[in-house]
């Protein structure tokens, strides 16, 4: 049998989205292994969740480094030297160059608290508040060079209700983070992602996106 494919999550706070994929990872869902965990902020709590599961895992100081490219540079060597093929951004806050995408060509995948593209950016469940949207998500895609702008890979939609705050909206959306997110990074390791252009189709029988 292939050996599991090797996934790098790149994180800069508290990893629940990594948390959920460890999980599923270990409850034998996808057969793959987590090869590093790399944050950017000492104090991610990431850090720790991968240590707990055993997981490599290093801080790696942006402000060490002259450029965003140089930083880029030294992440490609750290995720090469661990034979990573899919790279997870989990609440990783810094704009990515082309040095880390062109080193892994639609192989790199983000989650974003929004229904793309509404909301791109920061504070997405502020904005959709603030927007006066009925209804929000979250959405998995394809990193490209923009802001959440890539491929959209699976979405999952959740109702804005009138008392919510940006707190409760948040966390009735990582309910769906932590759902979908794993879902799509399996699809991926079961090569069952079809891009065409924009268009990501998913050649797999058994996905559902409803809840
Ligand atoms: C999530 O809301 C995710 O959508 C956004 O950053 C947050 C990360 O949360 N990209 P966590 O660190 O996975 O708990």
């Amino acid at each position: 049998m292939a050996e599991p494919l090797k996934i790098g999550v790149l994180a800069s706070g508290n990893g629940s989205n990594l948390q959920a994929i460890i999980d599923r990872i270990e409850a034998g869902g996808i057969r793959a292994q987590i090869a590093c965990v790399i944050t950017n902020n000492a104090d991610a709590f990431a850090l720790e969740r991968a240590k707990r599961h055993g997981i490599p895992a290093l801080f790696l100081d942006h402000r060490l480094f002259a450029s965003r490219e140089e930083y880029d540079a030294a992440l490609v060597e750290k995720l090469r030297g661990h034979g990573v093929r899919l790279v997870l951004l989990a609440g990783f806050m810094r704009i990515i160059t082309p040095v880390l995408l062109n080193a892994f060509p639609l192989s790199i995948m983000n989650i974003h608290p929004a229904l793309l593209p509404a909301f791109p950016g920061l504070h997405a469940q502020r904005q959709a508040l603030q927007y006066g949207v009925k209804v929000s998500g979250c959405t998995v895609h394809f990193v490209d060079e923009g802001t959440d702008t890539g491929p959209i890979i699976m979405q999952a939609a959740v109702a804005v209700l009138d008392d919510d705050t940006e707190e409760t909206l948040a966390s009735r959306i990582r309910r769906e983070e932590h759902r979908i997110y794993p879902e799509a990074v399996r699809l991926f390791v079961e090569n069952s992602l079809k891009v065409v252009g924009r268009r990501v189709t998913i050649t797999d029988d058994t996905v559902s996106t409803r809840s």
